[in-house]
Formats: C-alpha cells, sequence, structure tokens
C-alpha cells in the first residue's frame, strides 16, 4: 500500500507514468466510466477547498465509484476533540481511499501512520500540496511538451504557498530547470528549500522583487495567491496582498510561448482581462486536476491498467 503525502513519493518514473496515464484518461474517458465500481472515496477537509476537494470527488465518480466525507472540521467529531489517528482508523472501515486536507503540516502523514487504505495528502498547511504538483506539472508538459529545459518563474507568496514548495521540489528532479523566484522580501521561499534543494542540488535560480524586470527571461509564469489565512496580523496581509498584479500591459513583457498557470483560487494577482489571453492556463490547469486525480486514484487503488500498474511497481 502507498500514500501521497508528498510529490517525491513518486519517482521519476512513476511520475511519469502516472501523467500519461493522466494523458490516456483526458483522451479516452470512456475507457475509464466503470473501473471504479463497488469503490468509496473519503474526503476529508479540516480546511476551504473548491477545486481539490470537488476534483477528487468528481474524479471518483467519473470512474463509477462513490464518495463520502466532509468538508469542515466543526462537521465532524474533530469539534469534539477527536484525533486524526482515530478519525482515520474509522475512516479506513468505511471507504478504500481517503484524499485529505489539513492546516496542521505533517497530518497527513500522521494519517498515513494510522490507516490500513491509501492517504493521499489533499494540503497540509504550509507545506505540501502533491496533487496540485501533479496537475501542475500535467500541464507544464502539454503546454510546452516536456517538463525539461524550462525557466519558471513563481510570483507571490512563495513563503507560504505549499503549491510553490511541492513544485520546487518536483521540478528540481528535471535536467535544465532554472527558477526566478519573485516575491517580496517577507514572502521569500523558505530557507530550508533554498538551502536543501536548490542549493543542495546546484539548481540555478534567481531572486527578483519586480515581475516586469523578468517576464521576459520566462517559459512559465506561476502566479499564487498571497495566503491571508497563513499571516499572524492582517496588517501585514493588508501591505503584501496586491504586490503582484498580471495585467495586459505586463503580458506584452513576455514571450508569445510563455504560459501563465495558477493553483486557484485567484484573489487580484491576475486581472480577469488576462483570462482570454491564448497563454493564460490556469483553467485548463483546473480540468486536468480531475484527469490527474483520477490517475492517481487507479494507481494507489491498483485498478490502473495492467501495464501502467506494473511499470510503477505498485501492487
Ligand atoms: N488549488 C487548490 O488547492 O484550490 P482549492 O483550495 O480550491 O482546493
Amino acid at each position: 500500500m502507498k500514500h501521497i503525502i508528498e510529490p517525491l513519493d513518486f519517482s521519476l518514473e512513476e511520475t511519469q507514468r502516472l501523467l500519461d496515464l493522466a494523458d490516456d484518461i483526458a483522451a479516452n474517458r470512456q475507457k475509464y466510466t466503470k473501473i471504479c465500481d463497488g469503490k468509496k472515496l473519503a474526503t476529508l477537509f479540516y480546511e476551504p477547498s473548491t477545486r481539490t476537494r470537488l476534483s477528487f470527488e468528481a474524479a471518483m465518480l467519473n470512474m463509477g465509484g462513490s464518495i463520502l466525507g466532509f468538508s469542515s472540521a466543526e462537521s465532524s467529531s474533530t469539534a469534539k476533540g477527536e484525533s486524526v489517528a482515530d478519525t482515520i482508523r474509522m475512516i479506513s472501515c468505511y471507504a478504500d481511499i481517503c484524499a485529505m486536507r489539513h492546516p496542521k503540516e505533517g497530518a497527513p502523514y500522521v494519517a498515513s501512520c494510522h490507516a490500513s487504505i491509501p492517504i493521499i495528502n489533499a494540503g497540509d498547511g504550509g507545506h505540501q500540496h502533491p496533487t496540485q504538483t501533479f496537475t501542475d506539472m500535467m500541464t507544464i508538459r502539454a503546454k510546452k511538451q516536456r517538463i525539461h529545459n524550462l525557466t519558471i518563474g513563481l510570483c507571490g507568496d512563495l513563503k507560504f504557498g505549499r503549491t510553490v514548495h511541492s513544485l520546487i521540489k518536483s521540478l528540481a528532479r528535471y535536467e535544465g530547470i532554472r527558477f526566478v523566484l519573485i516575491s517580496p522580501y517577507e514572502l521569500r521561499v523558505p530557507n530550508y528549500i533554498i538551502e536543501e534543494v536548490l542549493q543542495q542540488q546546484n539548481i540555478p535560480y534567481t531572486q527578483a522583487e519586480r515581475l516586469e524586470e523578468v517576464i521576459d527571461q520566462l517559459d512559465i509564469l506561476y502566479m499564487t495567491r498571497v495566503q491571508k489565512e497563513r499571516f499572524f496580523n492582517e496588517e501585514d496581509y493588508i501591505r503584501l496582498k496586491d504586490s503582484y498584479i498580471l495585467d495586459a500591459e505586463k503580458m506584452k513583457l513576455a514571450r508569445d510561448d510563455m504560459y501563465v498557470l495558477h493553483p486557484l483560487p485567484r484573489v487580484n494577482e491576475i486581472a480577469t482581462e488576462v483570462d482570454n489571453d491564448p497563454r493564460a492556463a490556469y483553467f485548463e490547469q483546473a480540468q486536468n486536476g480531475v484527469y490527474v486525480r483520477m490517475a492517481l486514484i487507479l494507481l494507489l487503488l491498483g485498478l490502473a491498467p495492467d501495464e501502467q500498474r506494473k511499470e510503477i511497481g505498485i501492487c
């Protein structure tokens, strides 16, 4: 049994198989409509979500399975003081696989230590968001026909943005990746990622504060929201929240083949006028989230077509 707590729980080869399977699902949805017949997915969301929870649920429903779960801690026995460990022991009796989002870093890992079903981290605090990363990688590969030899700009809240942390760790494994980290000083990428990932692996990176000065270098621009819920005081949030607003003027400075990604939800950081730009890929990215989660459920349940399952080493 395998859990996905962070994206590096899949090797490079396993990640490629996951993305290949997601592409096959996107191209042949009909083939997968009954493949999870009789299986149940539990979605335990202790933090708000639109895309992740509903795309997980859509993924399971698309494959003929069923769903159960809760969308806030208050509507579960957590409100009465039940621990994550006890909750997951119960859920293991009710479902075949579980996606968990939690405000505390490490909570899905704790769950995985007490579960008898596969656990998927659907975002833990400011830490990791592996299924978003797989979605981002599927989108990058679709747009650029590769995941190597790319200059990736990450812009916004790089301190608290868990999608950024997961994406850097994952892309750092590919040849020829260079990062341009664009943020206010207070919201820079945490030191542990700079030191343990970028510096240790000799990955080229630069840090910048002004998007306009670097946007012309980028193959991918990954915009992020300033994470209001992770700030300790509102004053800082208000000061920093509109640090970056990508608009049509700034898009004029970018290459014709620079694609804009965003994990969403967006607040102000991408003006709606950019939505019609052919380089805006964030809604397609959200759609890809369904295919990636379908593929992941199949692989973790051992239901993927035999060829895929054997190559990924899951039994
Ligand atoms: N991208 C993402 O995690 O969105 P939600 O918070 O809506 O799930």
